[in-house]
């Protein structure tokens, strides 16, 4: 078994803990950097200081002052919220641009142990998918202030790598679901409303579409491309559940025994909102990924999960 030594930023975040837990559990080496804004899971940081191999640093990526030598830096800390990107943009453009940048700087500064870059980005980056599906060499054409900031921070991968040959992957993740998400976004939010009686919230008449891809599935294809990607390259991780957000709350509502009528409370459509993301995801496929995580039964296994306790 190859045992790896990683700096994970944001790793007590919703994918990145599902990430460190995983590769503690493979036996990797983790050195987590984690500011630990409103969205991280202290309970899982308990867990995490149980291991050897972890080591937990509570600090700003914009205000890093060195990085230890490691093989790879998985960055995953970021402010991830849409709407709040539209009510404030600023530390949306401090930590997702400037925190890369400095994050890159650091790298650059280990010159020839310089870790390998893996930048955590989104599929929003590509805005509206208005027909077909967008593969990785789409131009970027972001419709709010998060997925702007997103697409700033892959353009200075490119940047930094041709002009100071840093290695590096950009992964462009579909829309995430699973256990013990910060209960802001749509899936915990509506689970959690729904489970004491009280109506989701939905944007607008909810017939945009996102592609749901299960935190584990995710996990998997980071590791796969940590194992096998090739180098300086761009990896679309989409996954096979296209549905509209009314579509969601409908099935959420029957896990919730709530009649549909009672179930859904529109509200104005988020300003800048995408119809629609959708992306080719067949060159991380080629390298024997695939999602296996099926929607409805994930449903069902994180309604039981659902305690908005743990982030207070
Ligand atoms: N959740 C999704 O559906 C989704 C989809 C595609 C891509 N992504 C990307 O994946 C990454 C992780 O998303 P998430 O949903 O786990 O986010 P999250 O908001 O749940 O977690 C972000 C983590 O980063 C930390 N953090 C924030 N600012 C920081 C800073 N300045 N310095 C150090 N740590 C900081 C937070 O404390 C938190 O633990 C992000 O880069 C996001 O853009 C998320």
């Amino acid at each position: 078994m190859i045992r790896r030594v990683l700096i994970v930023t944001g790793g007590l975040g919703f994918i990145g803990k599902h990430f460190v837990r995983r590769c503690l559990e493979l036996g990797n080496y983790v050195t987590n950097i984690d500011n630990m804004n409103y969205a991280a899971d202290l309970v899982v940081n308990e867990e995490f200081m149980q291991h050897d191999n972890y080591r937990f640093v509570q600090e700003d990526i914009t205000e890093l002052k060195h990085i230890i030598e490691a093989e790879y830096i998985v960055n995953f800390a970021a402010e991830s919220h849409v709407d709040n990107s539209i009510v404030d943009n600023q530390k949306f453009c401090r930590t997702n641009i400037l925190g890369t940048q400095r994050l890159l700087e650091l790298t650059r500064s280990r010159m020839s142990a310089a870790p390998y870059f893996v930048q955590i980005s989104t599929d929003e980056v590509y805005g509206d998918t208005v027909e077909g599906i967008h593969t990785e060499n789409h131009p970027l054409r972001p419709s709010n202030p998060y997925s702007s900031t997103k697409a700033a921070a892959d353009m200075l991968l490119h940047g930094w790598s041709r002009t100071y040959d840093l290695d590096y992957n950009i992964l462009r993740i579909s829309n995430n679901y699973g256990p013990h998400q910060y209960p802001e976004k749509l899936i915990p939010r509506s689970l959690w409303r729904m489970s004491r009686g009280l109506p989701a919230i939905m944007h607008g008449d909810g017939t945009y579409c996102r592609v749901w891809l299960h935190v584990e599935d995710t996990v998997n294809a980071i590791l796969t491309v940590l194992d096998n990607g090739e180098k300086n390259t761009i990896y679309n991780i989409s996954g096979d559940t296209e549905l509209e957000n009314f579509e969601v709350l409908r099935r959420i509502a029957k896990i919730a025994n709530m009649p549909e009528s009672d179930a859904i409370q529109t509200v104005k459509n988020r300003v800048g909102q995408d119809l629609r993301y959708n992306m080719d995801d067949s060159r991380i496929r080629a390298l024997g990924w695939k999602p296996t995580r099926d929607f409805d039964t994930s449903l069902r296994e994180i309604a039981e999960t659902i305690n908005t306790e743990r982030f207070l």
